[in-house]
């Protein structure tokens, strides 16, 4: 591989805010830095199927504060298979594109990597998902932005949680991992959270009612982290009318409004570093690497490391939710 002089930059997954701040942040940095820059549409699909177009330092003004993703975003099946993949590779080298940025959770860098692979093609990915489910970097372009709209939409709740004395599961985002859950119940001071992560260890709910909750309170919010190990918030509160039909519930499923939004000055300020050292990353000749933000600075994560490593909760906060719960 020569020179990179041109770079393709793409979007794919579920969507998150703060990408279009990536997106701004790759594409200005790169022209700052004398490549050419083009944008490519609908994620892997758009390599794909060629939709691509060059994209100029004005083509990503004003979006810094949008949600969502200019570039529109795909979960796309063709790039899964060998043909797909030779597609996209032809379109590519049509389109003279000599490294791709792509921005997205597991499953987008899992693309790169098979990708790169097969193709000799340098790919940088940055994490952009709202799960925070990327092992290398203490945090993803979107998550900070989704936890403030968790707790927005739970300070709401609770106030009709209080009002009638009710117990509320609120089922947030999250694919298999735990942390919307645990940080948005920390986060908006609810009572517990049933996180998949401890599904095999202990049964959460009866633990939680053990635990006294209804001590010294008439109203309570478990926030329940969306997962086939979990069963989601309407399982738990099916048990609960069986097993304790004492207590009044409700079920709230926050769903894709946690998607949306504009992000908050943390996802645009990280969005804004990861993407600036993406090129960074390209033009000291990284390749293959996600670029992640741990104890405040830039590093570089091989996307096997990225993607196959679980990210590990962190016991301490679920020390103090239970601590601050009573
Ligand atoms: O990965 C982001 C995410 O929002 C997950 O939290 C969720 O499980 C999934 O995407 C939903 O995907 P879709 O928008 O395709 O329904």
């Amino acid at each position: 591989m020569g020179k990179i002089k041109c770079i393709g930059i793409l979007t794919s997954g579920g969507d998150a805010p703060g990408m279009n701040a990536a997106i701004r942040a790759v594409t200005r940095s790169a022209i700052f830095n004398g490549l050419k820059v083009k944008g490519i549409y609908r994620g892997y699909k758009g390599l794909v199927t060629n939709e691509i177009v060059e994209f100029k330092s004005q083509n990503v003004s004003n979006i810094i504060q949008q949600g969502g993703t200019i570039l529109k975003t795909a979960r796309c099946k063709e790039f899964t298979t060998p043909e797909g993949r030779k597609a996209a590779y032809e379109n590519m080298k049509a389109q003279e594109i000599d490294a791709l940025i792509v921005i997205g959770g597991d499953g987008s860098l899992t693309g790169a990597r098979i990708f790169a692979e097969e193709y000799d093609v340098p790919c940088i990915g940055l994490p952009g998902t709202i799960d925070n489910d990327l092992y290398g970097t203490d945090t993803t372009i979107g998550y900070d932005t989704a936890l403030n709209t968790i707790m927005e939409c739970i300070d709401k709740i609770r106030d009709t949680a209080t009002s009638h004395e009710r117990l509320f599961f609120v089922e947030v985002m999250g694919r298999d991992a735990g942390f919307l859950a645990l940080n948005g119940a920390i986060a908006s001071g609810a009572e517990a959270a049933i996180i998949p992560e401890f599904e095999t260890e202990v049964d959460q709910l009866e633990e939680f009612i053990k635990n006294g909750f209804r001590k010294s309170k008439n109203s309570s919010i478990v926030l329940v982290a969306e997962s086939e190990l979990t069963g989601g918030a309407m399982h738990y509160a099916e048990r609960v009318k069986n097993e304790y039909p004492q207590y009044d519930v409700r079920v709230t499923i926050l769903g894709h409004l946690q998607r949306g939004g504009s992000p908050t000055a943390h996802d645009r300020i990280l969005a804004s570093r990861l993407g600036a050292a993406s090129i960074e990353a390209l033009m000291e000749g990284q390749r293959n690497v996600m670029i992640g933000i741990h104890h405040d600075n830039i590093v570089y994560v091989p996307f096997s490391k990225a993607i196959k490593n679980d990210k590990p909760i962190d016991r301490d906060l679920v020390n103090v939710l239970r601590e601050l719960s009573i």
